[in-house]
């Protein structure tokens, strides 16, 4: 085996910025859908979009922290064109999309595709762009550049927004800080947040590269693919005055409710892990970006006596943990931002405003990575012997869901939790690589 395919470099100056690099802190965010009425004016949308998204390189440039990123339903390769034998090279969800997949994914219910906001989970979503800035002002100026290339266009309809933006306490809309834990990937000279885990096959995360089973993705024609990857983005509205309540019901001082917060999650709100402080926070541990996520399971804590197995934490990487199955082959890249206002501290009442996490995975498997943790880690409990046990956070519980926290001498039981989590929409959507949007521009037939 030659060096380079032992280590390949990946194409960072291919490969869109909103794949490799981690959002700016704090950070602000737009998501905007376009509907392609109009092939060819889909097609020049591509045109423009190709000049208006930053690749991965350059990290050091002034503006390295701002960028626009395109991604594409399967709906909207079909409304640019793209020929069917191109079409059914992309994966089955992807080509199924979302909404279909609801049942497996646990969208039941209130979460379920006809509760969804419109046009989410329709065949009206074709394009979506997002844009993330460190600031409004820098946010402003991309996105004026992004909308310069449809908003005159007739056939390209914006239907639908998003506005994100980080909380002033840096934490998703829980309380918990987020964007801690990252994978590393082979040859993007990226790092990871954690130091004790290999980093991963560039195929894992980005199309035309070996992956961790060996596998290499390739799309009809080559580039269409090469260097493009899976998104899926998911509007998930967060229940924060219930989550609040029923923490305050289980516990019986602050101190309890804070612990019992932290056993859910598997980190205290300050982002400090419970594999390396179990007892008390510490929240100059959470701040720090080079220990924060510095730990395994297995030797520490085979059997979840800091960080119980069911907490989001662990269950959604359960790392070097005996489960089921092999973890390293369902790892995702994370990119959520928040939205909508702060829930004020104390406050234990609904007040109605929608608020929540715009959740954004980054892989190159939809079906083993994604979905698998959606269906299997998080919304059941098998893998590590807890049963139908669902995830305490984020998982479908309904009103039923149960969560053990293991301890000694005897091990604490919680039944009844509610859904602290509501769908209120999704796409799976693939975000090409630089090359590939000049590919869909060039389209002809
Ligand atoms: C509103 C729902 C959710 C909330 C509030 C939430 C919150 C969090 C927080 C606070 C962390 C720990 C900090 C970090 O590492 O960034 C985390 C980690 C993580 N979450 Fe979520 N999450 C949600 C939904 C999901 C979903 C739906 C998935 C996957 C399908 C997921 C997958 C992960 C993964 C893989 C990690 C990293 C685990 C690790 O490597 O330690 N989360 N989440």
């Amino acid at each position: 085996m030659t060096e380079e395919a032992k280590n390949p470099v990946l194409e960072i100056d291919d490969i869109q910025s909103g794949v490799l690099r981690p959002r700016p802190a704090p950070y602000v965010a737009t998501y905007i859908a376009l509907r392609i009425d109009d092939r060819k004016a889909g097609r020049e949308l591509m045109r423009r979009v190709a000049g208006v998204v930053t690749s991965a390189a350059n990290p050091t440039s002034p503006l390295a922290d701002t960028w626009v990123s395109v991604a594409l339903t399967y709906e909207g390769f079909k409304a640019l064109g793209v020929p069917q034998e191109s079409l059914d090279s992309f994966s089955w969800e992807f080509r199924q999309g979302m909404a279909a997949h609801a049942q497996d994914l646990g969208d039941t219910g209130e979460s379920a595709p006809e509760n969804w906001e419109k046009p989410l989970g329709t065949k009206d979503v074709h394009v979506i762009i997002v844009a993330v800035s460190p600031d409004e002002g820098q946010l402003e100026t991309v996105l004026e550049r992004a909308r310069k290339s449809y908003r005159e266009m007739t056939g390209i309809e914006a239907i639908w927004r998003q506005n994100c933006h980080a909380l002033p306490t840096e934490t998703e809309p829980f309380g918990f800080r987020d964007g801690i834990s990252h994978p590393a990937i082979e040859g993007s000279g990226i790092p990871g947040s954690n130091p004790q885990e290999q980093p991963l096959k560039a195929g894992e995360f980005v199309l035309g590269y070996a992956d961790e089973m060996g596998g290499v993705q390739k799309t009809v024609p080559e580039v269409l693919g090469r260097n493009g990857t899976y998104i899926v983005f998911r509007k998930l509205h967060q229940r924060v005055a219930e989550f609040r309540r029923f923490l305050t019901s289980n516990s019986k001082s602050p101190e309890d409710e804070e612990l019992m917060a932290a056993k859910m999650m598997g980190r205290w709100r300050s982002g400090a892990p419970l594999a390396r402080c179990p007892f008390h926070d510490d929240p100059e541990l959470g701040a720090d970006p080079h220990r924060n996520n510095d730990f395994l399971f297995q030797e520490d804590d085979p059997a979840g006596f800091k960080t119980p197995c069911g907490s989001h934490i662990r269950r959604s990487n359960p790392r070097d943990a005996k489960i089921a199955g092999m973890a390293r082959i369902h790892r995702m890249i994370r990119r959520g931002t928040a939205y909508g206002p702060p829930l004020p501290d104390g406050v234990l009442e609904d007040d109605g405003v929608d608020r929540g996490l715009m959740f954004a995975f980054v892989g190159a498997h939809l079906g083993r990575q994604f979905e698998f943790v959606q269906s299997q880690w998080i919304n059941d409990g098998v893998f590590f012997g807890a049963g139908d046990d669902k995830d305490p956070i984020a998982g479908s519980n309904g009103d039923g869901g149960e969560f053990t926290w293991t301890r000694r001498p005897v091990r604490k039981r919680f039944q009844g939790i509610p859904n602290f989590v509501v769908t209120r929409g999704g796409e799976y959507c693939f975000m090409p690589g630089l090359s590939a949007l000049r590919w869909l521009a060039d389209l002809r037939t």
